[in-house]
């Protein structure tokens, strides 16, 4: 497989020789960030055919199964303070949104923040880690992409089953190693227009949000709340009015969709 994704990589992709593949490992982000902690450049990468300790945002797991997904994560060291990158899982889930399209013919769209979203299901998902050092400013940030591909209905463990899908129980291409080089192609150009286009990567987030207008609950300091997604602000902070008709912005935690993963 890797040999098959190095050869479609175009000429002009330039971090070609900072590709690191694994059949199994515990975690891409894990691996990454010792690389990073190493001195790796920007546009290095990690692909592994199966992870034992795939991690979600959350402290929560990321079911990565031998063969069926495409576990990756990517290096980025952008010259700016951490505050100057809160869009960065936006910037990245639209970048990986893109790559899926192209590859599949189908876009995904997004639960906010980083929840990839197929048939109202869950496709995949984005975890990104940043190191910053004392002044605030960022040493490096990890992108970690998980998509399933070719999980069948049967493969998920029974708490998944009802809320995940892969790119094969949707009948659409899901060769791991084809998207892998597809998002290869979008996050290099990420690296140039993260900071300078940062406008336009979250215009397009909200394009592809699909929580934006719809009923949602939240919890904040263990109480729950409910009202609903108004917008996105500049950061990636989700505008929320809640039932109460207090406007509020939130930008941790989880926030549950109506009519998704078995909120009625
Ligand atoms: C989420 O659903 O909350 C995010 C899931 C992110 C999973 C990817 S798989 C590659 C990288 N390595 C990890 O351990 N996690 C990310």
């Amino acid at each position: 497989m890797k040999d098959k994704m190095i050869a479609s990589l175009p000429a002009e992709y330039p971090f070609r020789d900072t590709l690191y593949w694994f059949n199994t490992i515990d975690s891409t982000n894990n691996y990454l960030k010792q690389l990073a902690l190493n001195g790796a450049p920007e546009g290095t990468a990690v692909i592994a055919e199966q992870q034992t300790g795939g991690r979600g945002r959350m402290g929560r797991s990321f079911f990565s199964p031998a063969g069926k997904g495409l576990y990756l994560s990517f290096l980025l060291r952008p010259d700016c303070s951490a505050g100057a990158l809160m869009h960065l899982t936006c910037a990245g889930a639209v970048a990986v949104c893109d790559a899926i399209k192209e590859v599949t013919g189908t876009r995904p769209g997004i639960k906010w923040t980083n929840d990839l979203i197929l048939n109202g299901k869950k496709l995949g998902g984005i975890l990104t880690e940043l190191s910053t050092d004392s002044n605030g400013n960022v040493k490096y940030a990890i992108m970690g992409i998980g998509i399933n591909c070719l999980h069948t209905q049967e493969d998920f463990p029974p708490e998944l089953k009802e809320m995940a899908t892969s790119l094969k129980i949707a009948n659409l291409q899901g060769n791991p190693a084809i998207l892998a080089c597809a998002i290869l192609q979008r996050l290099a150009k990420l690296c140039q227009t993260l900071l300078t286009d940062k406008a336009v990567l979250m215009d397009a987030y909200r394009s592809d949000c699909i929580t934006l207008g719809m009923d949602i609950q939240w919890t904040k300091d263990d109480a729950i709340y409910a009202g609903k997604a108004l917008d996105i602000d500049a950061d990636g902070g989700l505008v929320v009015l809640s039932n109460s008709g207090k406007t509020e912005t939130i930008s941790t935690g989880e926030v549950s969709v109506r009519g998704m993963y078995g909120y009625l």
